[in-house]
């Protein structure tokens, strides 16, 4: 897709489709009401008419408007004018290019990005649209014999904006836009790839292609072997029951000079979660593929990074194992090590996100981190808790809490603060190791960063919670590339000061 940005005319535009809104009821958008006055009223005749009313969602194709030098023009339903909020701007926008896809027209001048949304900007609507057309048009298709693709595809989008001095601002969001949309579509892909492809040892290859393309990035892949080695005995705990064994993965970008403390991302990368000996119950068990939606996010976050060539220095760290039951699985009694030298007393096997994700946390201290931030689709209860619209936050640093925070209201992509009080470290006690796996009934997702809080003192830190928004359960079921925005965004924020 060729996105571009372009002030000028709706009636001036020679293009397969001119995009416009509609408000609630029947009142055009300044380009609406530009097309009107060149072609005496057509368009406010049909609203009157009753044609269209403008209610959020509606579309109504017009071909050969009078005066006018495209072949069609698109009027897109927006709701009322004052509620126009982020969230609509994002549906009319995915609106406008599900139509667009299905009527034929293969370019198109969008003014939607010209509407007004309370406290947004020329770039933020910009690059807003960019992310909600790419996010729209993504579908995983690897596996299908046949696809139900468009004919005539939209293949070049120009989205206009008020004034010629906001052109350089435009494209600068275009620039992040799609850097954002390429990092969300890999952590979609890698997400949706079937857990008998993605094991490990793909994700490692993955990371190594990403490395041998770009000579500003580097990758290393620890085998289980060196793991346990170097004393990573809970990592290992989780991967020895699989037949597919564990790797540790990091991915360098060191573009910020050496006097610039790195960021450092983990994600969680189980590539299947059967629960282990503690074995999940049958239902939805297909979605626990997504249970590397962590690695899958910092992953995706990273390659927009290296694309925006940001000068800031990022260290992934990618845990991967697979959580099967078998002779070799580790049992619900057991007591590792960690690589941290603290031992933990393994009550459920299918609290595995921890077990692999604090060895790594241990690991990260070696980095001179200015920052870690590890995102993992730790607990069902964040599900409960959050649902699908935030992922949990939690961290014990408060101003990287709100710039997170901060992050996720910009791109949409939010997260909602939980508290890591010292009271609740109580549940995680054990009689026989340092501390259990398993935190007891209440306050699941807190209980599960208490114990990775017990590997992260010595740097400022943050968990993400992405349990309940990583992926997308039932009819829409596949992954939603989330935080990489979040991510994303709180990376560039920090780059800009
Ligand atoms: N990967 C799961 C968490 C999960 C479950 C994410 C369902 C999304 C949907 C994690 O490894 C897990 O099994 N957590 C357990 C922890 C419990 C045993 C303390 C959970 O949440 O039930
Ligand atoms: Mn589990
Ligand atoms: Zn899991």
């Amino acid at each position: 897709m060729e996105f571009n940005v372009k002030s000028g005319n709706p009636e001036k535009q020679r293009s397969a489709c001119v995009v416009v809104g509609v408000f609630d009821s029947r009142k055009l958008s300044h380009a609406g009401e530009q097309i009107d006055t060149v072609s005496d009223g057509y368009l406010s005749n049909l609203l009157r008419r009753g044609d269209m009313e403008g209610k959020l969602g509606q579309v109504l194709l017009l071909h050969n408007v009078p005066n006018t030098l495209s072949d069609r023009v698109l009027l897109i339903g927006c709701g009322k004018e004052r509620d126009f909020s982020d969230k609509h701007y994002h549906q009319v926008i995915a609106k406008a290019i599900t139509t667009l896809n299905e009527t034929g027209s293969m370019e198109a001048v969008c003014f939607l990005s010209e509407l007004n949304v309370k406290g947004r900007d020329t770039h933020w609507k910009v690059r807003r649209a960019v992310e909600a057309t790419q996010d729209t048009l993504y579908a995983f298709e690897a596996f299908k014999s046949k696809t139900d693709a468009a004919r005539r595809p939209v293949r070049k989008l120009v989205f206009n904006v008020t004034s010629r001095k906001d052109l350089t601002i435009g494209e600068q969001a275009i620039k992040e836009g799609m850097a954002v949309a390429k990092g969300t579509s890999k952590a979609k892909d890698l997400a949706n790839l079937p857990p008998n492809i993605l094991n490990p040892a793909y994700l490692a290859q993955e990371a190594q292609k990403l490395a041998a393309d770009n000579d500003k990035i580097d990758c290393l892949v620890l085998d289980e072997a060196e793991l346990k080695e170097m004393g990573m005995g809970a990592f290992t705990a989780v991967s020895q029951g699989s037949d597919n064994p564990g790797k540790l993965i990091v991915l360098k970008y060191l573009a910020g000079g050496s006097q610039q403390k790195p960021i450092v991302l983990v994600g969680k990368g189980i590539t299947f979660d059967s629960g282990g000996i503690s074995l999940k119950p049958g239902d939805k068990m297909d979605e626990m593929k997504y249970d590397m939606g962590g690695a899958a996010s910092v992953f995706g976050s990273f390659v927009s990074i290296t694309e925006l060539e940001l000068a800031i220095n990022l260290i992934v760290v990618i845990t991967s194992a697979e959580n099967m039951p078998s002779g070799s699985a580790c049992r619900p009694g057991d007591i590792v090590t960690t690589l941290s030298g603290q031992t933990v007393e393994i009550l459920n096997t299918d609290a595995e996100g921890r077990l692999v994700l604090c060895d790594a946390l241990t690991y990260a201290e070696r980095f001179n981190p200015d920052v870690v931030i590890d995102v993992a689709t730790l607990t069902g209860a964040c599900v409960v808790a959050l649902g699908d619209q935030a992922s949990g936050l939690l961290s014990n640093h408060n101003p990287l809490a709100h710039e997170l925070l901060n992050a996720g209201e910009l791109c949409g992509d939010r997260a909602w603060r939980l508290p890591l009080w010292d009271e609740y470290q109580e549940q995680l006690d054990s009689n026989f190791a340092d501390m259990s796996n398993l935190g007891g009934r209440g306050a699941g997702t807190i209980t599960a960063a208490c114990f990775l809080s017990r590997f992260t003192k010595k740097y400022h830190w943050a968990h993400l919670d992405i349990a309940g928004t990583a992926w997308r359960s039932g009819k829409q079921k596949g992954a939603t590339g989330r935080p990489v925005p979040l991510l994303t965004q709180y990376i560039i924020t920090r780059s800009q000061h």
